[in-house]
């Protein structure tokens, strides 16, 4: 039943108007049409030949048509490819078309759950065009032919030999079918653990892959070999499974064919040579058993990796929800936020990680998020971003809720910079101006030199590429970037997370006062920090110990008041306070 769903899912996919495939469709549809008719036609006007050529009754126009009519149905292999042209525009089509609805609902999803999903909708994602082909030209295109030449040719054969041959090759084709239907449903289940072990395996690879260095450099080769040689092994078995119960699928639908024109030959055999069939009606019988039932023992192999394909086209579009979200709400004003973290608790999974968080950051303020590792800073920049839905209590951002704020417009009014940026393997340029930052490149680059992105002397071209992650690039170099690009921004609330952990002091102190004056007048800043120079700029310090808010004030007063404020920086900060 769910497959059934799937292939109208695709049906529907295809005949979308949207999609601007119908033309397509329609010339496709043509062809098939035309070569059902000539399907049908062939064995008919060789029947005819036969016949009148045995009676001495034949004109050398008709006997030209005939002839002429029997050759052309041997085109089938022009004609599908004909087809082919058409179907694959087809296929195309769905093809990008999910592929778009796949990544912007993923997207969302990813950056949100923070799952590990990422590989697999790429394996997924690569197996698509291939699972298309195989469900819209293998399966769909060839069923309703199939279906049309059967009922047209049982026609034919009603109306020009004893109707009990029409009933008995109807017969063939339900115990096809019945046949066909008890190995599909062995067969199914194997499909379905075959495409879990194809996923496992391509989601290990990537990983590894994208690990190159990790691996290589902590002498894990082999092991890393070993555990994709043990999922390669997994694979190797499902696919051999799957292969038996093909065999087995294709033996049942073997027996019920055989058996059938075993059937169908003995007894129209017998009427020839009772006088009852003529020779004509012979061929015609036979040439319609062979075109009808001999596609269809073929059709097992098509079936067979249909399911594995139907597998991941279901799993394709389970990862697609509704409709496309709608353009952008009202947007903030251009002043900068008045932030307020009303009783935030949260949670993951049994962890509590958050618990009864109240502070408020006055607009266009500095306010410093300190805290011992694990203590919730990042988690709670999360949730005031809304990047994170809390368990309970709110964030509001100039007294609105941001969980009524769509989510992908929230960046609009607070920005969250993540503690780990990962860059895209693309140009420095490309990657420091990446929006929604609006520097232009010579401002971009005149601050990256007074950064001192590179050693002295070394000029900044910002086409050279970064590699995967940024990985061609220094951890403080990344953070540099990222806080350039950051500084083109304009947005009500900005929170960096640890984005200058990997800079000397005396750099971050420089940038982060320089990123104040930058913002001032225009977004509320709050920064993430281990730093005690950091926090001694902040307006305000929001001090978390083990999920609580445990102080709130300016560093040097919670330093002269709080016994672990001092111990927090004593202990992570040593003599730098
Ligand atoms: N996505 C997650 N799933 C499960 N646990 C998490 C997740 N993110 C963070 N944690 C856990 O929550 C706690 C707080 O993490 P975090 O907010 O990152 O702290 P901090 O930024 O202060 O170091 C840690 O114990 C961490 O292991
Ligand atoms: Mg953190």
């Amino acid at each position: 039943m769910a497959r059934m769903r799937t292939l109208l899912s695709v049906v529907r996919l295809t005949v979308d108007p949207a999609l601007n495939a119908r033309r397509d469709l329609a010339f496709a549809a043509g062809i098939e049409i035309i070569s059902t008719i000539l399907s049908v036609a062939g064995p008919y006007s060789l029947k005819l030949l036969i016949d009148r050529m045995a009676a001495g009754d034949i004109s050398f126009a008709l006997l030209t048509g005939l002839v002429l009519i029997f050759v052309l149905t041997m085109a089938t292999g022009a004609v599908s490819a004909l087809r082919a042209v058409h179907v694959q525009r087809i296929i195309d089509a769905v093809h990008a078309r999910l592929v778009e609805q796949v990544v912007s609902e993923r997207l969302s999803n990813l950056a949100t759950s923070r799952d590990d999903d990422s590989m697999r909708v790429a394996g997924l994602l690569e197996r698509l065009p291939f699972s298309l082909q195989i469900v819209i030209d293998g399966l769909l295109w060839r069923v309703a032919p199939l279906i049309a030449q059967t009922c047209l040719c049982l026609l034919v054969i009603a109306w020009l030999t004893p109707p009990f041959y029409a009933l008995l090759m109807a017969f063939i084709i339900i115990l096809y079918g019945a046949a066909t239907w008890v190995g599909a449903r062995w067969h199914r289940k194997n499909a379905d653990v075959a495409n879990t072990a194809i996923g496992n395996s391509s989601r290990l690879l990537a990983d590894v892959l994208r690990n190159a260095r990790r691996v290589v450099h902590n002498g894990a080769l082999g092991l890393e070999l070993d555990r994709i040689s043990q999922k390669m092994t997994a694979r190797r078995m499902t696919n051999e499974a799957l292969s038996w119960s093909l065999v087995r699928l294709s033996l049942l639908q073997f027996v019920a064919i055989g058996l059938g024109l075993l059937w169908l030959l003995v007894l129209s055999g017998q009427d020839v040579s009772a006088g009852r069939m003529t020779v004509g009606d012979f061929v015609l019988l036979q040439a319609f058993a062979t075109r009808l039932l001999l596609p269809l023992a073929g059709f097992g192999f098509i079936m067979s990796q249909a399911s594995v394909a139907m597998a991941t086209i279901e799993d394709v579009l389970a990862r697609i929800g509704g409709a496309r979200r709608a353009v952008p709400p009202d947007l903030p004003d251009r002043a900068p936020a008045h932030i307020r973290v009303d009783k935030v608790s949260h949670a993951y999974d049994d962890l509590p990680v958050l618990r009864d968080i109240c502070f408020s950051i006055p607009a266009g303020s500095f306010a410093a998020l300190v805290g011992a590792n694990g203590s919730g800073k990042s988690t709670l920049a999360q949730i005031m971003a809304g990047a994170i839905q809390p368990d309970s209590g709110k964030v509001s951002v100039s007294g609105r809720d941001m969980q009524t704020i769509p989510l992908e417009w929230r960046h609009r009014h607070i920005l969250y910079v993540p503690q780990f940026v990962g860059l895209l393997n693309r140009s420095l340029g490309e990657n420091a101006l990446y929006p929604p930052s609006q520097h232009e490149e010579s401002e971009l680059v005149q601050l990256l030199e007074a950064w001192n992105f590179y050693e002295p002397g070394r000029t900044i071209d910002l086409s050279r590429p970064v590699g995967e992650l940024g990985e061609r690039l220094s951890g403080g170099q990344i953070q540099k970037l990222e806080l350039a690009r950051i500084s083109g921004i304009d947005v009500p609330a900005l929170i960096l997370d640890e984005s200058s952990s990997a800079l000397d002091p005396a750099a971050e102190a420089k940038i982060v006062l320089e990123l104040r004056a930058r913002m001032a007048g225009r977004t509320t800043l709050v920064a993430i920090s281990h730093r005690a120079s950091v926090a001694a700029m902040a307006d305000q310090v929001v001090f978390l110990e083990r999920g609580r808010v445990a102080a709130v004030g300016l560093h040097a007063d919670l330093l002269a008041s709080s016994a672990s404020y001092r111990d927090l920086w004593n202990r992570d900060a040593g003599p730098e306070q």
